[in-house]
């Protein structure tokens, strides 16, 4: 177990925890844009710095990618942590002056439009879409390009065949530039150039899930579950109540 001090606190630190998971714990505000709980850190958008004081190189840092070691000092609201972050959602602004989202977080960081000039994008490259197709072992999005013409695409730009459009890059997309058009029958992932038709459920037929996404599931499940993956949400929620209700404890074991 470390211990760290944040604003003046000392804190406790659980193995493995970033700076940012400690602040977050303890009720200490910090504002992120590429972080994402579910996804690895990636330490790209910088508003989350902190300003480490001791017990490590002084200076600001990323505190989602920053390790709690023991006996680290740092600030989150020093006056160079403040200013960096206004910067931060400055350029953020001039990038996607029209995302609702990063107009907000720009208004609550003090940044206002500044003479930087503007783009119009949606996606300001925070890679969660990417980490998390990574993380489902889809991989049908990268990064392309480098410097100003950085952007998320599919290879060569062409309609994608890995994509499975299960939709998870447009869950944690912060901007909502990623957009899925979802019908009765099918499945549009606009940006990325595919379309999938649904499969039907099992057993009320409705259609619910790309071919894609099912094999996914019945790689990924543990063994015994897989004909879960067939049926929709209400299907599944039915099949496992009966489950439930017919298991009956273990002789001792008691309910
Ligand atoms: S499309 Fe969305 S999730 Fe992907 S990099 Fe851009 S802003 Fe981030
Ligand atoms: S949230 Fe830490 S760098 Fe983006």
């Amino acid at each position: 177990m470390a211990a760290i001090t944040l604003n003046g606190r000392l804190l406790e630190a659980e193995a493995g925890e970033k700076v940012l998971d400690v602040a977050r714990r303890n009720g200490i505000p910090v504002p992120t844009l590429c972080h994402h709980p579910g996804l690895s850190a990636y330490g790209a958008c910088r508003l989350c710095l902190v300003e480490i004081k001791s017990g490590f190189r002084p200076g600001l840092v990323s505190s989602c990618t920053m390790p709690a070691i023991d006996g680290l000092v740092a600030e989150t609201e020093s006056p160079a942590v403040k200013s960096a972050r206004k910067l931060v959602a400055e350029l953020l602004l001039a990038r996607a002056p029209q995302s609702p989202e990063i107009r907000a977080l720009a208004a609550g960081l003090g940044a206002e439009p500044t003479a930087i000039p503007k783009k119009d994008e949606l996606c300001i490259l925070c890679g969660r879409c990417v980490r998390a197709c990574s993380a489902l072992g889809v991989n049908a999005v990268s990064f392309v390009r480098r410097g100003v013409k950085r952007r998320v695409a599919v290879p060569f730009d062409k309609p994608s065949e890995h994509c499975i459009a299960c939709q998870a890059c447009v869950s944690v997309c912060p901007t909502g530039a990623i957009k899925a058009k979802i019908t009765h029958e099918k499945v549009e992932m606009v940006e990325w150039q595919a379309r999938r038709e649904l499969q039907r459920c099992a057993v009320c037929q409705t259609p619910f899930v790309t071919a894609g996404q099912r094999d996914l599931v019945e790689r990924t499940v543990e063994a015994g579950h897989q004909p879960l993956g067939a049926l929709c949400p209400k299907c599944r929620r039915l099949e496992t109540a009966k489950a439930y209700s017919m298991w009956e404890p273990a002789s001792g074991v008691s309910g």
